[in-house]
């Protein structure tokens, strides 16, 4: 039945190189690294849609395998599972993959194992242990009551390294084996934000341990771009009223090609509703979980019912513990997520859904799930038990000081969360997690305010370059006392920016507010505005890549401000001069002077005084005075113009038609003539699908009507693919133009891990 391979050695290394991209099976997401490994096979295998390839080809140096023993086992039976399960290798001893990580950030590991019938090696009673970096993936798995069946694990590590090294353990005196290896770059865009707020400046693993898809049938990994699976939801559906699937159709649902990253529209497509209601009653899902472990929850809304705002407002329950509010009407077939954090003390976990007091009418629906769970750090396999403890300890600690509460919605923005908590705990407010500094520690800074430290003044007041005692060089922003407009803008760009830690926005390190000056202190960015770069005379110019890098930057920025809390944060003067560059061109988004907290559930847009910079207003805003997150789209628009076309976005010296630069644009683009406004240094040097790509967003950016304008998520994705095409060029013309230039290293969405000097 079984045939036994010759591949018996010692201490042998197999280096292979995986196909790096896979354009076919993903519509809009290329993953740089897409490692798809069938351990032990002698062949490629196509399994759910993609083509897995053997470790046993080893002609390249990609990825290697390290162990001492290790033996391949294949069944000739054709496995009826699917043929990734005919295969598999088996180690004796701690043996190791190794994957060459060419993109940082989070990746997905997926492990698949199955036990072959073999009467050499009895597969099923191995005892299966599986590590990364000393994060245990699978603790002593065995197949002993599971026999027939397979095991898919799926995990999310965020990687940091140029290597990731998977390693499996066997129990002593037996073996272990694994039948495929996937190793996938995932989106930035599907979790833009640190998981955990309550350890700001690490990343767990993640372990998924449901992914539903709620009132319709399972998709499998092969209709799901990102290769995911999504149960029905039937198991796990409780509920003491009817309910109903009820179903729309795929093409309705709004901005696929973002969509199929969060989820496929599938599932935002299907979804179960109360068949009869009356308030206090619910829709439940119940799910088994370990207690003491924390657990992330994603929960996907589209309304089909609606198009009223309030018309849905369903509340989201976990254990019956009310979490949030969730405004499910709206836009209609518009797709929505809300992520939550789950500490469990049972060992189930219930989601539940019902109508909100805010509803109009007397129905809940709900799309789809997802369920992970955070794996603690063990630093050594071997005193696993007592470490286990410890490290236990201290993620209780950390959360305990955190928060006081077991479920927390989560906000994405980690400082705001543990600011909120701490202030209610303290009472304090936000500028109780500056750094003070005195007057005579900023004089210092800046030698007096020596005019020879300038670096820029405007309405607000002036901006040093100094020296703190400790060395570090910062930017020093002293507030004019004459205008009452500056000092408004200095408090609120300490109440929100306090707030806020994100790798692309500017750090705020403290403050100083004595004898009447307001002083705010900054991490310095040495490369200075976008703006300099992209016609100041200062610097050479930037390679396209280089833009990309930039933009895709500063769109995480501003996506973070806009997703990433309960109460979203409109910056309001999105421009090439806010957006900082750091020594590595890694990009800042600064100036939240006139920035607003967004609006309320029972609002979509904030009334304000007009304010923002001319060139760069949103015309619908201007009209209405209504201030939404699609006036900060429009901005962008107009920055990726001036990024394409190197020219300022208002140049008084031009003609009046040429003055504002997306006005000028949009007419040259409506007469054909847009090639014309490319920046010079780009022509020729670039991949002009890519600038193609980016001047379509941009268009799509500035349209006039703000409903059809694309949100900041849509924005990220286009942003990476353009960048992907250009890379994608950039490795086949390598030798030609011999353009070397970095892009910036944008960042990977997690907070920033700058020091304190607090
Ligand atoms: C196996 O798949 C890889 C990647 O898709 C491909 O490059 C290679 O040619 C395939 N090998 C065979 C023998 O089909
Ligand atoms: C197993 O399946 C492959 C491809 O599906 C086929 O070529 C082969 O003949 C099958 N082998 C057996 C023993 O059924
Ligand atoms: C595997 O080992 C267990 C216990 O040692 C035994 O009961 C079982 O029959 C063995 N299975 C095979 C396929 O050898
Ligand atoms: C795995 O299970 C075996 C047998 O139950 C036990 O002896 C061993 O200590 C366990 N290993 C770990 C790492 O927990
Ligand atoms: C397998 O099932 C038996 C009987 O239900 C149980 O006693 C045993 O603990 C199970 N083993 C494992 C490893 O789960
Ligand atoms: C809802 O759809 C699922 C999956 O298609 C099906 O199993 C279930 O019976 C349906 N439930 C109702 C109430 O129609
Ligand atoms: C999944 O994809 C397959 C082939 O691509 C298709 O035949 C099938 O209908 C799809 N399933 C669903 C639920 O759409
Ligand atoms: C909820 O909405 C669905 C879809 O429109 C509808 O079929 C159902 O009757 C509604 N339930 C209640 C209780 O109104
Ligand atoms: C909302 O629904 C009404 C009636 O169903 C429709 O006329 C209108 O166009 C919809 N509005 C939007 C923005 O979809
Ligand atoms: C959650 O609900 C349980 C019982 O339903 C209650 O004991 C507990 O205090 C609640 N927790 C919070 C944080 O409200
Ligand atoms: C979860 O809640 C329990 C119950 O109070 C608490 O003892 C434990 O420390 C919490 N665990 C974490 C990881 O926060």
């Amino acid at each position: 039945m079984m045939m036994l391979e010759v591949a018996k050695c010692t201490s042998f290394v197999l280096i292979l190189l995986l196909n790096v991209t896979c354009r076919e099976s993903f519509a809009s997401f290329h993953p740089i690294d897409n490692y798809l490994v069938a351990c032990g096979s002698s062949h490629n295998v196509t399994f759910q849609g993609r083509t897995f390839v053997p470790d046993t080809e080893f002609e390249h140096s990609n990825f290697q395998i390290k162990a001492e023993k290790s033996l391949v086992v294949s069944s000739k039976l054709n496995n009826t599972l699917s043929p990734l399960y005919n295969s598999a290798r088996i180690f004796f001893e701690k043996a190791s993959y190794t994957f060459k990580i060419q993109q940082h950030g989070r990746h997905w590991i997926r492990l698949h194992f199955h036990p072959l019938p073999d009467s050499n090696h009895n597969m099923t009673f191995a005892l299966i242990t599986v590590i990364i970096d000393g994060y245990v993936l699978l603790d002593n798995f065995t197949f002993v009551n599971y026999s027939n069946s397979h095991l898919m694990k799926e995990y999310t590590v965020s990687v940091t390294s140029y290597e990731l090294i998977v390693t499996f353990i066997p129990h002593r005196n037996s073996l272990v084996f694994v039948n495929a290896i996937e190793v996938v770059t995932m989106p930035d865009v599907l979790f833009p934000y640190n998981l955990n707020p309550s350890t700001p400046f690490t990343e767990s693993i993640l372990e998924t341990v449901y992914r539903l898809n709620v009132g319709g049938a399972s998709i499998n990994a092969q209709n799901d771009t990102l290769s995911r699976s999504w149960e029905s939801d039937e198991t796990y559906f409780r509920s003491t009223i009817t309910a109903l699937n009820i179903s729309t159709s795929v093409s309705a649902i709004k901005h696929p090609d973002f969509l199929e990253i969060t989820a496929p529209p599938m599932v935002y497509a299907t979804a179960k509703a109360m068949g009869s209601a009356s308030r206090g009653y619910r829709l439940n899902w119940v799910f088994r979980v370990r207690p003491n472990l924390l657990y992330f929850v994603r929960v996907h809304f589209c309304d089909m019912i609606s198009n009223t705002t309030n018309y849905m407002v369903v509340d989201l329950f976990m254990n019956g513990n009310r979490t949030t509010e969730i405004r499910v009407s709206g836009d209609f077939a518009e797709p929505y997520y809300k992520d939550v954090l789950f500490n469990a003390t049972e060992e189930t976990l219930t989601v539940s859904v019902g109508p909100s007091t805010m509803s109009t009418i007397e129905n809940a629906t709900l799309n789809g799930i997802e369920i992970m769970k955070f794996i603690n750090r063990v630093d050594s396999v071997l005193t696993k038990s007592s470490e286990r403890i410890q490290t236990n300890k201290k993620l209780k600690l950390v959360i305990v000081i955190g928060c006081g509460v077991f479920v927390l919605a989560f906000l994405g923005l980690s400082f705001r969360y543990l600011k909120s908590c701490r202030s209610k705990k303290n009472s304090v407010n936000a500028y109780e997690f500056l750094r003070h500094f005195t007057l005579h520690e900023i004089q210092q800074a800046t030698k007096n305010f020596d005019a020879v430290l300038l670096i820029g003044a405007g309405g607000f007041g002036k901006v040093y370059k100094g020296k703190l005692e400790n060395g570090k060089i910062v930017a020093i922003k002293v507030a004019n006392p004459e205008s009452r407009q500056g000092l408004g803008e200095f408090h609120n760009e300490i109440e929100l920016l306090s707030g806020l830690r994100h790798s692309n926005l500017v750090s705020l390190i403290g403050c100083c507010n004595e004898d009447s000056e307001l002083v705010l202190v900054y991490n310095y960015m040495a490369n200075g505005s976008l703006s300099s770069h992209l016609y100041g005379r200062d610097f050479v110019p930037l390679s396209w890549k280089q833009r990309l890098g930039i933009g895709i930057g500063a769109a995480k920025g501003l996506l973070y401000l806009h997703t990433g809390a309960k109460q979203s944060i409109i910056h309001r003067d999105v421009k090439t001069t806010n957006i900082l560059l750091d020594e590595n061109l890694v990009p800042k988004v600064a100036d939240f002077g006139i920035s607003k907290k967004g609006p309320l559930l029972d609002k979509s847009h904030v009334t304000t005084h007009v304010k923002g910079s001319f060139g760069y207003l949103d015309p619908e805003y201007f009209r209405t005075k209504f201030l939404t997150k699609k006036s900060d789209v429009y901005s962008f628009g107009v920055v990726l113009l001036e990024v394409i076309c190197g020219k300022p976005a208002l140049d008084d010296a031009l003609p009046t038609q040429q003055m504002n630069l997306a006005f000028w644009a949009l007419s040259c683009h409506k007469k054909g003539t847009f090639h014309e406004m490319m920046d010079p240094y780009l022509t020729g040097k670039v991949n002009m699908e890519s600038v193609n790509k980016v001047l379509e967003l941009a268009w799509k950016c500035l349209e006039e009507r703000r409903v059809n304008r694309p949100s900041m998520g849509y924005i990220l994705c286009q942003l990476e693919e353009a960048l992907h095409l250009e890379l994608a060029s950039d490795v086949l013309n390598n030798n030609k133009n011999g353009d070397s230039s970095t892009y910036a290293s944008v960042g990977n969405g997690f907070v920033d891990d700058t020091e304190d000097v607090v």
